[in-house]
């Protein structure tokens, strides 16, 4: 199936607005990281150092997603507050440029999404749609809904669908875990040791947390930015990258935790509270809570 996403249409359902929009801007977004690689010499609420591609990205969705008719809040990664626009349907958290570190080197980066039926911040309890772009040699977009992951190729404004119903392969390859070794918790680095141990199973890690849980969904196996000696909640922030991440890989029959339940399950405190992360087929987490606990 071939579609050309549509301009926003008030008559439509609102989270397919919002999904409709954030592909047609994928490629303007790709388009538009060129010349976007410097620091924007300012940090996001986070702490963490912003590219001019990450607040450039940021102003675009929000610009496009607020204007979509039944979108009552846009939260983002880069923002420290949330854009309020009264009470309609859905709130909208994303990340308008996960992993854009990788820039400077020009590596796989991606834009993260979640749609939650409730304001912000809000468990992944409420989520009624997630998905996220990758930028890769080929811009695709994964998205889940009602419980059934598509995965699309984006290609100007066109969406085509390459795969529907996707479940994670059964048997599990890759793994990639943040965080420096020396700070991880002895029970984990004892789990990690247990995967590597089985030659069958590869290290995948790129530094862009979506080009990593991306590759989990396409081969099967675990991706994880544990809890670490001195940071207990890890790195990845729970609105925008957590719950998202957990939606989808759980809707493909995979689970999440955060160590030692459903990362959906997690009640946020702040907006831009972070959560260990750990992601992947049934096994590995049952493995990884069982080490953990
Ligand atoms: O959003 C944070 C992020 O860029 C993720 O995409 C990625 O997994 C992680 O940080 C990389 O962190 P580190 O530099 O510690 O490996």
């Amino acid at each position: 199936m071939n579609a050309t996403d549509p301009e926003p249409d008030p008559g439509l359902d609102p989270v397919e607005n919002v999904v409709a929009t954030i592909a047609r801007s994928a490629a303007e977004i790709r388009q538009g990281l060129v010349g976007r690689r410097g620091k924007a010499g300012a940090e996001n609420p986070s702490g963490e150092t912003q590219v001019e591609a990450d607040v450039w990205a940021d102003e675009l969705l929000a610009d496009r997603l607020t204007s979509i008719d039944g979108v009552a809040q846009y939260a983002s990664e880069e923002r420290s507050e949330i854009i309020d626009g009264g009470d309609d349907r859905v709130s909208v958290a994303v990340d308008p440029l996960d992993g854009s570190s990788n820039l400077k080197s020009n590596n796989t980066m991606g834009t993260v999404f979640g749609i939650y039926d409730e304001p912000l911040p809000a468990p992944g309890s409420a989520l009624v749609a997630s998905g996220w772009i990758l930028y890769g040699p080929i811009t695709t977009m994964a998205y889940a809904r009602d419980g059934s992951v598509t995965k699309y190729e984006l290609t100007g404004g066109e969406r085509t669908v390459v795969e529907e119903d996707i479940t994670l392969p059964d048997d599990p390859l890759v793994y990639g875990f943040g965080g420096r070794v020396p700070h991880w918790h002895d029970e984990f680095r004892e789990f990690v040791r247990e995967i590597e141990s089985n030659p069958e199973h590869k290290l995948r890690y790129g530094g862009a947390m979506i080009g990593d849980v991306n590759q989990v969904l396409t081969y099967g196996g675990i991706f994880a930015y544990p809890a670490l000696e001195g940071s207990p909640r890890g790195k990845l922030r729970l609105q925008f990258e957590g719950n998202p991440i957990a939606y989808l890989i759980e809707a493909a029959g995979g689970r999440s935790s955060d160590g030692s339940r459903s990362i959906l399950e997690v009640e946020p405190d702040d907006l831009h509270d972070r959560v260990p992360l750990h992601v992947g087929n049934a096994e590995f987490i049952d493995r990884l809570e069982d080490a953990l606990e």
